[in-house]
């Protein structure tokens, strides 16, 4: 499937606010400044709002601030003269010309110089350029679109970006909440990666791995998440991911990675008992035995819980321990 045409998959409340949104303003040509973790989905949400504009089949470019020195990325940008600069042998045209008409995504604002900052500036307050070693100016009709993973308030404090430009860019500003703030996305996300079109192979994933995942604190979001679904794919012997095929970082997240984990209030202390036996079982790489020392409690008790939660992997599983239990 061409990235142009990906869906934005979600379904968790700050999600479907945020599409209802993309929605309302795409067919506007206000600036839209996309914040949020890496791996969020920025990209995708300035993809959607180019295609839901009236610009849909004008050019959408992407300049990625973060990637170039300062004199690279003026001309970059806006283009150069022959002759501007030494090397510059024939005329270049910028992306600002290039998106004309379309929507300019300057990925990694966060990263521009000082110097550049200023020339945007001008650009969007006036819809005006030069190229560089030009000498007329150069009017387009662009909507720009613009991301950063950065703190741009704290930039700002720092003076290391133009308070005039963080104005001009968040007319509209989306904050992508990280995936850890919306686990009722993590389900349908999976789903979505797990069967991806024009794939020949069906797969399935067992609920304890959801499960899992629901407590994994995702520091790389979507896009950790769609590696790993890669991963198991590749590595699992059948059609069905189970908790055996889970990579071991995300079975036992490093205290460090829980920490960034938010407070839920809406945990109850059953959940809380759950994830922990969960977690302590898919550290034991599933030996239950194993798991109930560590939990000191005895083997008969936790093959009652994760009975209890449905948790026993597969129907020979709990006709075994239903058995266990007649003779225990
Ligand atoms: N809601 C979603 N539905 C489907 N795919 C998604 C979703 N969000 C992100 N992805 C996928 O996850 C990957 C990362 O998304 P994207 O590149 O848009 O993130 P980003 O916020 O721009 O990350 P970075 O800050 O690292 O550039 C991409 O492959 C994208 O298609
Ligand atoms: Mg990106």
């Amino acid at each position: 499937m061409h990235s142009n045409s990906k869906n934005f998959i979600g379904k968790s409340k700050p999600i479907l606010e945020i599409l209802a949104l993309v929605d309302k303003i795409a067919p506007t040509t206000s600036t839209v400044l996309i914040l949020g973790e890496s791996g969020t989905g920025k990209e995708l949400i300035a993809r959607q709002l180019h295609l839901k504009s009236n610009r849909a089949a004008m050019p959408f470019v992407t300049l990625n601030c973060g990637n170039l020195q300062e004199s690279l990325l003026e001309s970059e940008l806006f283009g150069h003269e022959k002759g501007s600069y030494t090397g510059a042998n024939a005329k270049k045209i910028g992306l600002c010309e290039i998106a004309s008409g379309g929507s300019l995504f300057l990925d990694e604002i966060g990263e521009l110089s000082l110097g550049i900052q200023s020339k945007l500036l001008r650009f969007l307050q006036n819809g005006e350029f030069y190229r560089v070693g030009g000498k007329h100016p150069i009017h387009v009709n662009v909507r720009v679109i613009s991301a950063t993973h950065r703190d741009l308030e704290g930039q700002i404090k720092e003076e290391k970006f133009r308070e005039d430009l963080f104005y001009r860019l968040n007319t509209i500003t989306l904050k992508i909440p990280p995936l850890r703030d919306r686990t009722a996305d993590i389900p349908i996300l999976v789903e979505y990666f797990l069967n991806k079109t024009g794939q020949e192979k069906v797969f399935q994933i067992d609920p304890p791995v959801l499960e899992l995942f629901a407590h994994y604190p995702w520091p790389g979001n979507i896009r950790e998440l769609e590696n790993i679904i890669e991963r198991m794919k590749i590595l699992t012997e059948g059609n069905t991911l189970s908790l055996d095929d889970v990579p071991i970082e995300i079975r036992t997240p490093t205290l460090q990675q829980m920490k960034i984990k938010k407070l839920d209030l809406e945990l109850t202390l059953d959940e809380i008992e759950k994830n922990h036996i969960l977690r302590v079982l898919t550290h034991c790489q599933g030996n239950k035995a194993q798991t109930a020392r560590n939990l000191k409690i005895t083997l008969k008790t936790l093959y009652n819980k994760l009975h209890n939660y449905g948790m026993l992997k597969s129907t020979r599983e709990t006709q075994d321990f239903l058995l266990k239990r007649s003779q225990l």
